[in-house]
């Protein structure tokens, strides 16, 4: 319904008019390039995206699928993994593969988690994963695909996982632990070396997801930082994840998940011997894995190395901490809990933040809205250096808006629908709602 009303052209329409039509319907998009977005899109400078497009054009055609056919591709996804095993504290026996993003490799971690229990605890008919109630929805998602029955565990008061809590949710059907480095919405590394240690204890397979945080950490780290031990340093640690499209800054599609050993990943694999295709034999969730985006990956780890990593870390880091600074520093606004990277939310007792967001909106800023409790959510890249005084001045001149304005006057759109699903006690609503939305995405 709705969603067949553009039919295929009958003719097709010259280069110029198809590229023209495709730029003019940019206009409405979030401008990323003025730093003006806080997710989505991890900006390193046009020079870093020109060497993206190159490399990502020059095996633009190649396909990750057969790496007998592209032996270039074999290599660059054997060294991504490899030199992010070493960032992240890797010894010879880990193994991994890139995926097409944070989410691919969550997917993996839960799958291979679920296909090893099944082969060394039998006993266990119906798996579950405890995971704090901070962890990302793609965790969700791979439980709800895979048939794990998720364990939220609310976090502690500072936002971190609370590893009592989850050893209490252990049940003889757990199979899996999980924890952040950093979470999403506070930007808080969970005690990874406690639950390690319970992992260990318990026979428990146990993820980190550092999509976030595993291209950032170890330089933050190195330039100073006090960031604990979140890696496979941590005994107990049987997988991790890091996506090199978000803080290695690669271009879309590049994700890797790392394992202890081969034979944890031999259960994230998918083979197929019977069929008149031929041979079949997949790694990860996908079947044809696009060439250009292991190679961008493979040519961004190369181009910036240590050096540039450490040096865009520093412009990040420095980033973060005037915001932060500058934020707090605003009657009425604080960041919550301490975040230990670049990634982080603000709240307040006295204003209705979601009105806020929608008058930076009008001032051309997209911030993100969280919920439990109501936060605005920012992630920092180098990009934003250039532009925290102006941020930092309309979101004073936006508060004072708020405070100065008749009670009832503000509160229309976006923040409507925020406030009203905050309140709603019936999630059922919500889930409709949020197909619905889904729904509009493809109607034309
Ligand atoms: C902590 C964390 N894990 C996983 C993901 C999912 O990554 P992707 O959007 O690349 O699938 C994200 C995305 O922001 C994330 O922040």
């Amino acid at each position: 319904m709705g969603e067949a009303t553009v039919r295929l052209p009958v003719k097709g329409a010259s280069r110029d008019a198809v590229l023209a039509a495709m730029s003019a319907s940019r206009a409405q998009d979030a401008k990323w390039r003025d730093a003006r977005t806080w997710s989505l899109v991890y900006h390193a400078g046009d020079e870093l995206t020109r060497l993206l497009t190159d490399a990502y054009t020059m095996f633009f055609s190649e396909n990750g699928l057969n790496p007998m056919a592209f032996p270039s591709l074999k290599r660059f996804e054997s060294e991504v993994v490899s030199m992010t095993a070493g960032l992240l504290g890797g010894d010879d026996q880990v193994v991994g593969n890139m995926t097409s993003g944070g989410s691919e490799s969550l997917l993996m971690a839960v799958k291979t988690a679920r296909d090893l229990a099944r082969v060394e605890r039998p006993d266990v008919d119906e798996p579950e994963m405890v995971l704090p109630d901070s962890a990302h929805p793609a965790l969700l998602k791979a439980a709800h695909y895979f048939g794990v029955k998720p364990v939220r565990v609310p976090v502690r008061a500072d936002f971190r996982a609370d590893v009592e809590a989850m050893a209490r949710a252990i049940t003889p059907d757990t199979i899996l632990l999980v924890g952040s480095a950093p979470s999403y919405p506070h930007g808080v590394i969970d005690p990874i070396a406690d639950i390690g240690l319970l992992a260990a204890e318990r026979g428990l397979s146990f993820h980190v997801d550092s999509c976030l945080g595993g291209f950032l950490l170890p330089f933050a780290r190195r330039l100073g930082h006090a960031i604990p031990d979140f890696d496979l340093r941590v005994p107990g640690v049987t997988s991790i994840s890091a996506d090199v499209h978000k803080y290695g800054f690669a271009a879309k599609g590049a994700s890797v998940i790392l394992y202890r050993n081969s034979r944890i990943r031999r259960h994230q694999y998918f083979t197929f011997a019977d069929w008149s295709g031929g041979l079949y034999a997949s790694p990860t969730m996908t079947g044809t894995r696009p060439g250009g985006a292991i190679a961008a990956a493979w040519a961004v780890l190369n181009y910036l190395g240590e050096e540039g990593y450490l040096r865009l870390t520093e412009t990040t880091m420095r980033t973060t901490e005037a915001l932060m600074k500058g934020i707090n520093a605003i009657d009425g606004l604080r960041v919550l809990g301490d975040p230990d990277m670049s990634v982080f939310a603000f709240a307040s007792d006295s204003l209705d933040v979601y009105v806020v967001a929608d008058l930076m909106d009008a001032r051309g800023w997209h911030l993100d809205r969280q919920q439990m409790p109501s936060s605005l959510h920012l992630m920092v890249t180098p990009a934003h250096a250039g532009i925290v005084e102006a941020f930092l001045g309309d979101l004073r001149a936006v508060v004072q808006e708020v405070r100065s304005a008749p009670e009832g006057s503000l509160g229309g759109g976006m923040a409507a629908i925020y406030g009203g699903i905050a309140k709603m006690p019936d999630r059922t609503f919500v889930h409709d709602f949020l197909a619905g939305v889904l729904d509009e995405w493809t109607r034309v």
